[in-house]
């Protein structure tokens, strides 16, 4: 097996990957798609942030690749459709760094409010503004949560440790948590509150979301954050409201175009401006969430390719047989039409291999079944599965 890992991921997933038996190649930046396809010649495992597109192009010309670990949150940078037809499981982390997120939001809806950009930026310049004019608590200030999921959700629980009260509006039907309030459309969450919070997910029908008509319905003198996508926000309009002082500030973490790597130039409309905290999209950038996603991935990864598991895999049917040593064990993925199984089970009868384990999951458009089958077995069985009309990948495991 060997492992490709892109984007500097935490040194403890090449260490799980390795103590799996794999050869694992580190590489410290992004690749592009035509560095990422010479790159993946006889890998069967990548390891990606988010930085890497994996389009349908790539995964065609890499017949070996069996996994992709998206080591973050996000998968949109990954053509999972593409990935299902080719039978490549994809992993994530998407709980790894949620109090990551948080704890710079809560950071930044402190600073912004207390003003801490303008008194520090006055105190290097040699000024000394002691004065309370335009500073805040955040305590019993209205926080509108869009987009109430793991990172939303959590938010909403430290800001009401911090008194604060707190909004929440979500496409889909989501549990209060607390004192929580949920709000009927975002036009009354933008209404309604001191500080709204971004914290939706990356699918495409949430590009330019958020832009003139949003900020505008805003309270005069709020605050404005965005920690989940750049593309996300109209950062023009994000613009012109700071300047005309509608807006009393801002955060922002993501950035429609972002550097590929350290030390490239970072080129933005929101540079430059008053009370607004530029950060280089490290809201889940510590090093706790960092190992932690390392390792989850890893062992996801790991799971998969010795064991056949896809417990929380982005794509692929979720499904873990326990290890059975001393046998073998067939994965076979396949199109969710009727009578696979009985396929299958039916050409290892034929050949009088006795099934000791088996699981069947299905998802969408693909089935997965994972049998464990005894010692004795003729090699022919598995070129017969792989020859069956819905097979997409079948790999033998032990
Ligand atoms: N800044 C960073 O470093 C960083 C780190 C981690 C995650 N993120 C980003 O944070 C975001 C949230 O992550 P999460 O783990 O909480 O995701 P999640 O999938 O758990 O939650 C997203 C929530 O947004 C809701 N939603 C989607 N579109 C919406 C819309 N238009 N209006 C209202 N609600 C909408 C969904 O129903 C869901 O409840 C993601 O975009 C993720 O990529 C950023």
């Amino acid at each position: 097996m060997r492992a490709l890992l892109l984007e500097n991921v935490h040194a403890d997933a090449a260490a799980a990957l390795e103590a799996a038996g794999c050869a694992v190649e580190v590489v410290d930046r992004a690749y592009d798609e035509a560095e990422l396809t010479r790159a993946l010649d006889g890998v069967q495992i990548l390891g990606i942030r988010s930085k890497t597109e994996v389009p349908a192009a790539v995964l065609a010309a890499a017949p070996d690749l069996l996994a992709i670990g998206a080591f973050c949150i996000g998968t949109n940078q990954i053509d999972v459709a593409a990935a299902d037809q080719r039978g490549v499981a994809v992993f994530n982390a998407p709980f790894s760094n949620t109090r990551s997120v948080v704890e710079l939001a809560i950071a930044e809806i402190v600073a912004l409010t207390r003003r801490l950009t303008q008194k520090n930026a006055d105190m290097h310049a040699g000024v000394w503004d002691k004065s309370a004019e335009g500073a805040h608590e955040i305590r019993g200030r209205r926080l509108g949560i869009v987009g109430y999921g793991n990172i939303g959700a959590q938010l909403s629980v430290l800001a009401e440790a911090l008194g604060m009260q707190v909004l929440f509006y979500d496409t889909a039907d989501k549990l209060a948590l607390g004192n929580a309030r949920r709000c009927e459309s975002l036009d009354e969450l933008l209404e309604t509150a001191d500080i709204v919070s971004l914290h939706v997910d990356g699918r495409s029908t949430n590009r330019g979301i958020f832009g003139e008509e949003q900020f505008a319905r805003m309270r005069r003198g709020s605050l404005f954050l965005n920690l989940s996508r750049g593309f996300v926000v109209d950062h023009d309009a994000l613009r012109a409201h700071i300047e005309s002082g509608h807006l009393a500030g801002a955060a922002v973490d993501v950035f429609p175009r972002e550097p590929k790597g350290r030390g490239e130039g970072f080129v933005s409309e929101l540079r430059g401006l008053p009370n607004v905290i530029l950060t280089p999209h490290i809201g889940g950038s510590t090093e706790e969430a960092q190992q932690d996603i390392g390792r989850y991935v890893a062992g996801k990864l790991r799971d998969y390719v010795v064991d056949g598991a896809t417990s929380m895999s982005v794509n692929l049917p979720h499904l873990a047989l326990p290890p059975k040593p001393g046998g073998h064990r067939i994965a076979h993925l396949h199109r969710n039409v009727p009578g696979v199984l009985a396929a299958i089970n039916g050409l290892l009868a034929d050949s009088k291999v006795n099934i000791e384990g088996q699981l069947l999951n299905t998802r969408g458009e693909l089935g997965y079944v994972l049998t464990d089958v005894s010692v004795d077995y003729p090699p022919v069985v598995l070129d017969k599965l792989a020859a069956m009309d819905e097979t997409v990948r079948v790999r033998l495991l032990s």
